[in-house]
Order: C-alpha cells, then structure tokens, then sequence
C-alpha cells in the first residue's frame, strides 16, 4: 500500500513530526484514482504493516465486517481504512464519527459519498454512546472500532463493554508505558496500557498482532471469553513433523492469533522455527533430548511430553491449557467451544465410556488445584513405561477414571470432535500416513 499514501515531514516537528498525506485511493468501480489535494492522516508510517496484517486477517474470519472510525479529523485515516478494506476485498460498510465537521473538506466529502462512507457530526458520548453501541453490538458483523477522538482511554473503556467475541477494538497514540513509547517514531503519546488495564481485563480482551501494532502506535485487542482470556493452545513438534505441523500454525494464526501458542520444540532447527514464526503469538519450549535408540522412541517421546509441558504451564501460568496435535487444524473460530470449556475441568474425545478411553489429540485442562494434582500423576504414571507410543494417551483414560468422580470429564461436542469425516466439525484431525488436509 505504500503508493496510496507518503510520509510527510511536518513543519512543526515537535508537533505531528511523522504523518501521512494519502495519495490515492480505491473507488467503488475498484480503480485507483488519484487524490489532487492535500489530504493528511495523523498517522505513522508503520500502519503499512500493521493494517495489512488486521485486514488480511478480517478478510480471512467468513463473516462481513464493520468498521467504526470515531475521530474523523480531516478523513484521512478514514479513506486509508477504505482503501484497505478494497485492498483486502473485504465485505464491509465504514462509518465515521467527529464531534466537528470544521476540517473535513468538500472534496474529501464527495470521496466519502462515492465510498459510501457513513460520516457522522456528534460527540460519540453525548446520547450515552446508545448509537456506537447499537453499531457494535449488531451480531450481524464483526466490529472493529479504532479509537482515535478525543478521550481514547475512555472510548475504549466505554465501548469495550459492548464487542461481541472476536471483535477488535484498536486505540491510537498508544505506547504500552511511556519507556515502550519513547522508542516509538511518534509524539503524541495519549494512550498507556495502564489506562485500559481493567477494560481489558473485565472486558475479556487480549492483544491481537501487539507488536506490530504497538510500532504503528496502535493499541490493538480482540474480545474474548472467559476461557479466551487465559487459555494457551500447547503442542508438540520434532523435525519430521513440521510440514504437517505448518496446518495448524497457519489455521491457528487465522482464527485465533491472539490466542498464545506454545510448542514444545524438540530439537528443532533454527529454520523450522522461523517458518513456525508465522504465528504472530508463538513461543517455544526447547527440548534437546536425544537419547533415543530409534525412531519409534523419539516419537514415543513426543506423545509422552505433553503430560509434563502441560504440567509446568499450568504450574508457571494461570492459564487452562488446551493440548492440540500437530495434525489437527481449524477451518473456523472455535469460541463456542471455548464457552463449552467454562464449566468442564477435563475435555478429550471419549472413545469409551466404562472405563474411560481417549483420543488425546486434543486435551482441555482447566487450571484448578485438583486437576493440577490430576496432571501430576498422569506424568508420573506415563513416565513409569519410558517412551512408549500411547503410553500418555492410556495414562489419561487411568487417571481420569480414577478421578471421574471428583472433575467434569467432557468429551467434544460434534462441532468440534475432530473426526475428519464429520463434515461439521471445524477442527479437524487428520488421519492416515498421508496427513493430508480434507
Ligand atoms: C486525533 S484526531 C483524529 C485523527 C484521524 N483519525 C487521523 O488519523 O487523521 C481526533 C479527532 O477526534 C474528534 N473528537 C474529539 N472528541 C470527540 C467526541 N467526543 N466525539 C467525536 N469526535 C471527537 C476531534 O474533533 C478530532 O477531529
């Protein structure tokens, strides 16, 4: 997007040092016109990488979008947002908000109305903020509402109540403290995390691509739920594995990028850890055992694993854990499985009721006293027959049945089971030497 708009040196460099004047835009026919006026954003350049990554996203998520810009200024970050939108063939209507018309200009009205931009003359508060909130609660759509008026902490606490999971909701002139600020190409600072911290805590938020975000200034989170909040998705790979493992790391990064990912990396190279990088919330366990006679107990190992990686999460963490195989992936977002998860201690597919058997491709554990002693002993117990392949996945139906009493055990509901011949399920589990993707 680089030719759509420059940056600008601003006379008064203590003021706006680093802006934007937008060059061209994309009409509603999707040619690029030219704009032959001066047109400015209050924006810093970095956008350019950050906005790409937010709208390559929202084009990803199956589902048309709304976009809510409050604080119009001169329309400049408003035609920015339309054009990325276009860009990124985005099925979305755009609507802006400004307490004062005074700098909006009559050209830039007239790109408004060939783009169908919605502009809107009113303080955003003044009605209670009941027309914002209307907006945003449409279940229709996905919100994504920048911030960028003239109280942006309190827009975000405001506004925040009311986004519907897997909405954005994004605040400008944001550095997380005002030492992360300084190191930013930006002076108006008007925006600290600590201003949003209870927001975004009793909101469910959590940081959606936060360093990219944070170097265009943008203080950028999706609502979640109660599960969403804390979860951490953990997984397990050696080298045979990566390419197969590629699957879930990239559906991971589409559905649910602001949900952490850990990956157990058992002597991975350098390489296969830079294509795993992809993920813009990944971090890795490293693992350099190697005292393995063959194959069959390298891959014993793997399996064996996730009963203490999972362990020591949820002992260094508050965090549940969700274990997911490297040959499962998503073909959607999977928050109603989260809310399914509030209320259940344990979730593995059961495959047999009395006494209890799994597939543990894909183990919840909520972070509780009891299920933390639960997870000890399913470590202990695996780790008594060595690296033997399913040795963890016995352990668990053992464990479980020994405790069934005392926990929720839940299996996956259908929309969720994995079985990849189940055409409802959107995580799925791919079976067979292939691996390949359904
Ligand atoms: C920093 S500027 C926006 C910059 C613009 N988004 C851009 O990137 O070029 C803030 C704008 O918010 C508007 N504003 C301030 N308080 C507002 C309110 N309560 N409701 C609506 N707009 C407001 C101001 O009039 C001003 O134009």
């Amino acid at each position: 997007m680089k030719e759509f708009y420059k940056k600008i040196k601003h006379p008064d460099e203590s003021k706006h040092s680093k802006a934007l004047q937008i060059l061209k835009y994309i009409g509603q026919d999707g040619s690029e016109k030219d704009i032959n006026f001066e047109l400015f954003a209050a924006q810093n350049f970095n956008i350019n990488s950050s906005f790409n990554k937010l709208f390559s996203f929202l084009s990803l998520q199956n589902k048309p979008v709304k976009i809510i810009e409050i604080g119009t200024f001169k329309g400049g970050l408003t035609v920015i947002l339309d054009t990325f939108a276009k860009a990124h063939n985005l099925d979305y209507s755009l609507c802006t908000y400004d307490i004062t018309d005074k700098l909006i200009s009559k050209d830039v009205k007239e790109i408004f109305e060939e783009l169908k931009v919605e502009l809107t003359i009113k303080d955003v508060f003044s009605d209670d903020g009941k027309e914002i909130i209307d907006l945003i609660s449409n279940p229709d759509y996905i919100t994504v509402l920048f911030c960028d008026g003239g109280k942006k902490a309190e827009e975000i606490s405001k506004f925040s109540k009311s986004l519907k999971t897997g909405d954005v909701i994004l605040g400008h002139d944001y550095g997380f403290d005002a030492q992360e600020f300084q190191k930013k190409e930006w002076n108006a600072y008007e925006l600290s995390f600590s201003q949003v911290a209870s927001a975004y805590n009793s909101s469910n938020l959590r940081f959606l691509f936060k360093d990219l975000m944070e170097d265009s200034v943008w203080f950028c989170a999706r609502k979640t739920n109660p599960v969403g909040k804390t979860l951490q998705i953990l997984t397990v790979c050696n080298e045979p594995y990566v390419d197969i493992m590629m699957n879930l790391i990239v559906s991971l990064e589409t559905y649910h990028p602001e949900v952490p990912v850990k990956m157990l990396s058992l002597n991975l190279s350098d390489e296969s850890k830079k294509r795993f990088r992809y993920h813009s919330n990944i971090s890795f366990i490293d693992d350099t055992y190697s005292d393995f006679k063959n194959f069959e107990e390298e891959r014993a190992y793997c399996e064996s694993c996730r009963t203490w990686n999972t362990k020591n999460i949820l002992s260094e963490t508050c965090s549940d854990v969700f274990y997911i195989d490297g040959d499962v992936y998503l073909e959607d977002n999977v928050y109603d499985l989260l809310q399914f998860f509030e209320y259940t201690d344990f979730c593995a597919r059961i495959k047999i009721d009395n006494p209890l058997r799994f597939n543990a491709g894909m183990i919840y554990v909520k972070n509780t006293p009891d299920n933390f002693k639960i997870i000890e002993e399913w470590e202990r117990e695996t780790r008594k027959h060595g690296w033997v392949w399913l040795s963890a996945q016995n352990e668990l139906g053992n464990v479980l049945e020994r405790h069934k009493e005392k926990v929720v055990v839940k299996t996956f509901p259908k929309k969720f089971d994995g079985i990849d011949t189940n055409p409802e399920t959107v995580l799925v589990h791919m079976k067979g030497p292939q691996k390949k993707k359904r």
